[in-house]
């Protein structure tokens, strides 16, 4: 029977404060099989990684969000060196250019999305990459870097996913394919092949219907994996079976 992988979420967020350990702990036993935790700076790294050393099934991902250099954080090499020698570390991410809020600190988040796809790869780690109103400049710096990863939360264009899956890297999807007006991702899950697509929550974000603007939990992936189901006309435990075999191919799990 396949199983749901969350190759995306965030169960440091202090939103998970009150109910982290019995989410988690429910996770098992509602056919979750794996997640990736998220940083988006040191202390989130490191709280990733207790994460995956707490729970066999999660794993950790340590990186700098790009709206973590708004406030002048820089690149700290001998920190991340350590981090990457923890166990069940399997990428960096996220990473990323983020000109939603503003574009003031545009040139810092190329700076630090490049310094971390350099380390990725002098380190033979995928990247999960965060991808907001920059698809121009992040397309650009994957062609540039050719680094293994996935685009989370992927919001480009058909052409771009074509791209990116041209250059060897995966597809994100997570709740917002379940949204009404979603019309972007059921194109891109219409045109790319299954064998490019990870599923993913953005916890504590991005819940699928019918739980949109809740709390988000890895078991409502299942919503997500059905609506890709339906868009590409095949089985719902194909898609469970092919994507966590696409996220364990990626991360080396
Ligand atoms: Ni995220």
């Amino acid at each position: 029977m396949g199983m749901i992988f969350d190759s995306h979420a965030h169960y440091d967020d202090a939103r998970f404060d009150e109910c982290r350990d019995e989410i988690l702990g429910q996770m098992q036993k509602n056919n979750v099989c794996g997640i990736i935790n998220c940083g988006t700076d040191i202390d989130t790294s490191l709280f990733a990684i207790s994460l995956a050393k707490k729970y066999d099934f999660v794993y950790a991902a340590v990186g700098y969000h790009p709206e973590s250099v708004d406030n002048g954080t820089c690149f700290d090499e001998r920190q991340m060196l350590k981090l990457i020698k923890e166990n069940k570390v399997v990428a960096i991410g996220e990473i990323g250019l983020d000109y939603y809020w503003d574009t003031t600190f545009k040139e810092n988040q190329i700076e630090m999305f490049e310094r971390q796809l350099q380390f990725a790869a002098a380190h033979s780690l995928p990247v999960i990459i965060h991808d907001r109103e920059a698809h121009a400049d992040t397309l650009q710096l994957i062609k540039k870097h050719k680094p293994k990863g996935v685009l989370h939360c992927f919001s480009g264009s058909v052409e771009m996913a074509k791209e990116v899956v041209g250059l060897g890297l995966y597809i994100g999807v997570g709740g917002v394919v379940t949204f009404k007006n979603s019309k972007k991702i059921v194109e891109v899950i219409k045109e790319i092949p299954l064998e490019r697509i990870l599923l993913e929550t953005d916890a504590p974000y991005l819940a699928p219907e019918p739980f949109r603007g809740k709390l988000n939990r890895s078991d409502y992936i299942e919503f997500v994996a059905k609506k890709i189901a339906e868009i590409k006309n095949v089985d719902y435990e194909q898609v469970l079976l092919q994507t966590t075999e696409n996220t364990k191919k990626l991360f080396n799990i």
